[in-house]
C-alpha cells in the first residue's frame, strides 16, 4: 500500500498484462497500478494509453516502468512475465523458457514488495507457481497460480449456453492442471441450485447427457488452441479472471476460486500445484475447500497431477 491506498503491479505489459491491468482499471481494483516490462517504449506507451483514459473510470494513478522499482510497496503483483504459446504449442512445452524467466525476475519483486500477495499467470502456470514457490521462499497462502478460473469460466460459459439460463447462475469447476489434463466437476455442477446432471431442457435450449457433458468438456480444454489459432494469444477472458483474483485478494472477499496451489494434505496430490476450490481473501489463496468429487473425478485429478508431477521433475522441482 502507498500513502494513497492499494497498490496493483503487473509484471509483464504483453497481451495478458494489459488486459489485466485494463480490466483491473475500468472496475477500480486499486489506487495505483504499475505495470513493468523490460521493453522501455512498450511500458511507456501502455501507461500512457491507459492514463488516457483515466477520466472514464475509478481514481486510479496509473505508473509504469522498465525496473523492478516501480513494483515497490505492492499490495498484489500479478506475474505475466514470459514466452508466448504459439499455435498448436502446448502450454508444459514453455516451461524450460518460463521457469528460466522466473528465476530471473521473482526474487527482485518479492524483494520490493515483500509483503504482496504474488499471483502467478505465466503459463504452464502450475509449474511456474511451484517453481516460483521454490523460488522466492513465500509461504503457500502468499504465491500461488490463476489456476484453472478461467477453464471454470469457460465450462460455465458452455453450460449456461447451452441451457439458455445467465451464466452468473452457473456453478461449475474445472480442476486440476489448467492444461491438457484438467477436467470437470460435473457432479458438483449446478445451474441455480439444481444439479446439471439433473437438469430438464428449457424450451429451445438443452440438458446435459453424457454427450453434452463430454462435447463441452473437449471445448473448455481445446479453447485457449482455437483462440490462439485465430488471434495468436489468448487475453480478454484471463485478464478478467485474473482481475477477479485481485480483487478477491484486495477487498478481502472471502471469494471460492479454483487457484493453483500447492495441494498439501491431500492425498495423492501434495507434492504438486494444480487448481482446486479455494477460499481467496487479503490473506491471499487462505484454505482449499474439501470438495466432493466422485471416482471418476478423483481418477481424473490423479492423472493431471501426474502430468504436473512428470513435467516438475524434468526441472527439479
Ligand atoms: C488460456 C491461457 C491463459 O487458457 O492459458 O487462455
Amino acid at each position: 500500500m502507498n500513502a494513497h491506498g492499494t497498490k496493483l503491479s503487473i509484471i509483464g505489459a504483453g497481451a495478458v498484462g494489459t488486459a489485466v491491468a485494463y480490466a483491473s482499471l475500468i472496475r477500480g481494483v486499486a489506487r495505483t497500478i504499475a505495470l513493468m516490462d523490460i521493453d522501455t517504449k512498450k511500458v511507456e506507451a501502455e501507461v500512457l494509453d491507459l492514463s488516457h483514459g483515466l477520466e472514464f473510470v475509478p481514481r486510479t494513478d496509473i505508473i509504469g516502468g522498465d525496473t523492478m522499482d516501480v513494483v515497490a510497496d505492492s499490495d498484489v503483483v500479478v506475474f505475466t512475465a514470459g514466452a508466448k504459446q504459439k499455435p498448436g504449442q502446448s502450454r508444459l512445452e514453455l516451461a524450460e523458457a518460463t521457469i528460466g524467466l522466473t528465476r530471473t525476475i521473482l526474487p527482485k519483486a518479492v524483494e520490493v514488495a515483500p509483503n504482496a500477495v504474488f499471483i502467478m499467470v505465466t503459463n504452464p502456470v502450475d509449474i511456474v507457481t511451484s517453481a516460483a514457490l521454490k523460488i522466492s521462499g513465500l509461504p503457500n497462502n502468499q504465491l500461488f497460480g490463476s489456476g484453472t478460473v478461467l477453464d471454470s469460466s469457460r465450462l460455465r460459459f458452455l453450460i449456461a449456453k447451452h441451457a439458455g439460463v445467465a451464466v452468473q447462475n452457473v456453478h461449475a469447476y474445472i480442476v486440476g492442471e489448467h492444461g491438457d489434463s484438467e477436467i470437470p466437476l460435473w457432479s458438483s455442477a449446478s445451474i441455480g441450485g439444481v444439479p446439471v446432471t439433473d437438469w430438464d431442457a428449457l424450451p429451445g435450449h438443452g440438458a446435459f447427457d453424457e454427450e453434452v457433458r463430454d462435447r463441452i468438456a473437449h471445448e473448455v480444454v481445446n479453447a485457449a488452441y482455437k483462440i490462439i489459432e485465430g488471434k495468436g494469444a489468448t487475453n480478454y477472458a484471463i485478464g478478467l479472471a485474473a482481475t477477479r483474483i485481485v480483487e478477491a485478494v484486495l477487498k478481502n472477499e472471502h471469494r471460492v476460486l479454483p487457484v493453483s496451489t500447492l495441494a498439501t494434505g491431500v492425498e495423492g496430490l501434495d507434492d504438486v500445484c494444480l487448481s482446486l476450490p479455494s477460499l481467496v481473501d487479503r490473506s491471499g489463496c487462505a484454505r482449499r475447500l474439501d470438495v466432493s468429487v466422485d471416482d471418476a473425478e478423483r481418477a481424473g485429478l490423479m492423472k493431471s497431477a501426474q502430468t504436473l508431477r512428470e513435467m516438475q521433475a524434468r526441472f527439479g522441482l
